[in-house]
Protein backbone atom coordinates (compact mmCIF):
# COMPACT_ATOMS: atom_id res chain seq x y z
CA UNK A 1 0.00 0.00 0.00
CA UNK A 2 1.34 3.47 -0.93
CA UNK A 3 0.81 6.75 1.19
CA UNK A 4 1.03 10.62 0.53
CA UNK A 5 2.16 13.14 2.50
CA UNK A 6 2.79 16.99 1.15
CA UNK A 7 6.46 18.23 1.75
CA UNK A 8 5.56 21.92 2.10
CA UNK A 9 9.12 23.09 1.83
CA UNK A 10 12.65 21.51 0.32
CA UNK A 11 13.84 22.25 4.10
CA UNK A 12 10.68 19.91 4.67
CA UNK A 13 12.17 17.44 1.94
CA UNK A 14 15.65 17.50 3.13
CA UNK A 15 14.30 16.56 6.98
CA UNK A 16 12.36 13.41 5.20
CA UNK A 17 15.86 12.47 3.57
CA UNK A 18 17.24 12.64 7.47
CA UNK A 19 14.41 10.51 9.28
CA UNK A 20 14.70 7.91 5.82
CA UNK A 21 18.37 7.53 7.38
CA UNK A 22 16.74 6.15 10.72
CA UNK A 23 14.84 3.24 8.65
CA UNK A 24 17.22 2.23 5.85
CA UNK A 25 18.93 -1.04 5.78
CA UNK A 26 21.87 -2.45 4.15
CA UNK A 27 20.73 -3.30 0.51
CA UNK A 28 17.59 -1.45 0.24
CA UNK A 29 16.91 0.01 -3.04
CA UNK A 30 15.03 2.99 -3.21
CA UNK A 31 13.60 3.73 -6.46
CA UNK A 32 12.86 7.62 -6.07
CA UNK A 33 10.46 8.96 -9.60
CA UNK A 34 9.52 11.99 -10.17
CA UNK A 35 9.97 14.77 -12.57
CA UNK A 36 12.81 16.86 -13.14
CA UNK A 37 13.13 19.51 -10.38
CA UNK A 38 10.44 17.53 -8.39
CA UNK A 39 13.15 16.85 -5.03
CA UNK A 40 14.29 13.66 -5.77
CA UNK A 41 18.06 14.75 -5.33
CA UNK A 42 16.92 17.10 -2.38
CA UNK A 43 15.78 14.06 -0.44
CA UNK A 44 18.81 12.07 -1.13
CA UNK A 45 20.76 14.77 0.23
CA UNK A 46 18.74 14.79 3.80
CA UNK A 47 18.97 11.28 3.66
CA UNK A 48 22.90 11.54 3.23
CA UNK A 49 23.59 13.95 6.16
CA UNK A 50 21.37 11.42 8.25
CA UNK A 51 23.64 8.66 7.08
CA UNK A 52 26.60 10.98 8.82
CA UNK A 53 27.46 13.13 5.86
CA UNK A 54 29.32 16.06 7.14
CA UNK A 55 27.22 19.05 6.67
CA UNK A 56 29.37 20.89 4.70
CA UNK A 57 29.95 18.02 2.11
CA UNK A 58 28.35 18.77 -1.07
CA UNK A 59 25.92 16.46 -2.62
CA UNK A 60 26.07 16.53 -6.61
CA UNK A 61 23.30 15.69 -8.75
CA UNK A 62 24.59 12.65 -10.68
CA UNK A 63 23.45 13.53 -13.42
CA UNK A 64 26.14 13.14 -15.74
CA UNK A 65 28.59 10.89 -13.78
CA UNK A 66 25.59 8.15 -13.62
CA UNK A 67 26.79 6.90 -10.11
CA UNK A 68 28.14 8.53 -7.26
CA UNK A 69 29.47 6.40 -3.92
CA UNK A 70 29.41 7.35 -0.52
CA UNK A 71 31.78 5.54 1.75
CA UNK A 72 30.88 4.19 5.38
CA UNK A 73 32.63 5.45 7.92
CA UNK A 74 32.08 8.33 7.83
CA UNK A 75 28.23 7.33 6.46
CA UNK A 76 26.71 4.87 8.77
CA UNK A 77 25.93 2.73 5.53
CA UNK A 78 27.75 3.22 2.45
CA UNK A 79 25.20 4.93 -0.38
CA UNK A 80 25.13 4.81 -3.92
CA UNK A 81 23.28 7.28 -5.22
CA UNK A 82 22.18 7.06 -9.38
CA UNK A 83 20.64 8.54 -11.64
CA UNK A 84 19.53 6.97 -15.34
CA UNK A 85 18.08 9.92 -16.71
CA UNK A 86 20.24 10.21 -19.37
CA UNK A 87 20.67 6.27 -19.95
CA UNK A 88 17.74 5.00 -22.55
CA UNK A 89 18.75 1.48 -23.56
CA UNK A 90 18.95 -1.99 -21.36
CA UNK A 91 22.65 -2.31 -22.71
CA UNK A 92 23.47 0.92 -21.31
CA UNK A 93 21.73 0.16 -17.84
CA UNK A 94 23.74 -3.23 -18.07
CA UNK A 95 26.98 -2.21 -17.97
CA UNK A 96 26.52 0.28 -14.92
CA UNK A 97 26.83 -3.72 -13.35
CA UNK A 98 24.31 -2.40 -10.35
CA UNK A 99 23.69 -6.24 -9.37
CA UNK A 100 26.92 -6.20 -7.66
CA UNK A 101 26.35 -3.43 -5.91
CA UNK A 102 22.99 -3.61 -4.16
CA UNK A 103 24.16 -5.64 -1.46
CA UNK A 104 27.06 -3.81 -0.22
CA UNK A 105 24.94 -0.25 0.16
CA UNK A 106 21.97 1.51 0.16
CA UNK A 107 21.10 2.24 -3.48
CA UNK A 108 19.27 5.66 -4.22
CA UNK A 109 18.05 5.41 -7.96
CA UNK A 110 16.70 8.51 -9.64
CA UNK A 111 14.65 7.57 -12.61
CA UNK A 112 14.49 3.89 -12.04
CA UNK A 113 11.59 3.71 -14.75
CA UNK A 114 14.75 3.90 -16.90
CA UNK A 115 15.28 0.21 -15.85
CA UNK A 116 11.98 -1.34 -16.75
CA UNK A 117 12.09 -5.14 -16.13
CA UNK A 118 15.42 -4.63 -14.32
CA UNK A 119 14.73 -2.70 -11.38
CA UNK A 120 14.61 -5.45 -9.18
CA UNK A 121 11.49 -6.52 -7.57
CA UNK A 122 12.34 -5.77 -4.06
CA UNK A 123 12.94 -2.17 -4.59
CA UNK A 124 11.22 0.34 -2.50
CA UNK A 125 9.06 2.53 -4.61
CA UNK A 126 8.85 6.78 -3.93
CA UNK A 127 7.74 9.13 -5.76
CA UNK A 128 7.55 13.48 -5.87
CA UNK A 129 5.25 15.15 -7.63
CA UNK A 130 5.51 19.04 -8.47
CA UNK A 131 1.84 21.02 -6.25
CA UNK A 132 3.47 24.83 -6.94
CA UNK A 133 6.72 26.03 -6.04
CA UNK A 134 7.78 25.15 -2.73
CA UNK A 135 5.08 21.85 -2.32
CA UNK A 136 5.89 18.40 -3.40
CA UNK A 137 3.57 15.23 -3.00
CA UNK A 138 5.14 12.34 -1.76
CA UNK A 139 4.12 8.77 -2.45
CA UNK A 140 5.96 6.55 -0.19
CA UNK A 141 5.22 2.41 0.97
CA UNK A 142 3.69 0.70 3.93
CA UNK A 143 7.03 0.19 4.80
CA UNK A 144 8.08 3.61 5.72
CA UNK A 145 4.89 5.05 7.07
CA UNK A 146 6.44 5.18 10.77
CA UNK A 147 8.60 7.70 9.46
CA UNK A 148 5.55 10.29 8.99
CA UNK A 149 3.35 8.47 12.15
CA UNK A 150 6.44 8.31 14.03
CA UNK A 151 4.67 5.21 15.51
CA UNK A 152 6.32 1.85 14.69
CA UNK A 153 9.48 1.40 13.66
CA UNK A 154 10.10 -0.63 10.25
N1 LIG B 1 9.19 20.90 -1.19
C1 LIG B 1 10.31 20.83 -1.95
N2 LIG B 1 11.05 19.70 -1.94
C2 LIG B 1 12.16 19.58 -2.71
N3 LIG B 1 12.64 20.55 -3.50
C3 LIG B 1 11.95 21.70 -3.54
C4 LIG B 1 10.77 21.88 -2.78
N4 LIG B 1 10.31 23.13 -3.03
C5 LIG B 1 11.16 23.69 -3.90
N5 LIG B 1 12.15 22.84 -4.22
C6 LIG B 1 13.27 23.14 -5.15
O1 LIG B 1 13.15 22.30 -6.28
C7 LIG B 1 14.44 21.89 -6.71
C8 LIG B 1 14.55 20.38 -6.63
O2 LIG B 1 15.76 20.01 -7.25
P1 LIG B 1 16.32 18.52 -7.20
O3 LIG B 1 16.23 18.00 -5.82
O4 LIG B 1 17.65 18.57 -7.86
O5 LIG B 1 15.26 17.77 -8.11
P2 LIG B 1 15.40 16.42 -8.96
O6 LIG B 1 16.57 15.65 -8.44
O7 LIG B 1 14.09 15.73 -8.72
O8 LIG B 1 15.55 16.85 -10.40
C9 LIG B 1 15.45 22.57 -5.80
O9 LIG B 1 15.86 23.78 -6.38
C10 LIG B 1 14.62 22.82 -4.55
O10 LIG B 1 15.08 23.89 -3.76
MG1 LIG C 1 18.20 14.78 -9.43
Amino acid sequence: MMHEHILQSTEATLDYGRALAGAVRQGDIIALSGNLAAGKTTLTRGLLHGLGLPEGCDVPSPSYTLMQYYEAPPLRLAVWHIDLYRLSNEADILGLGLDDIYDESVSVIEWPERMGFLLPKGAFEFSLDIISDDRRLLRYPDAFHALITDKVAR
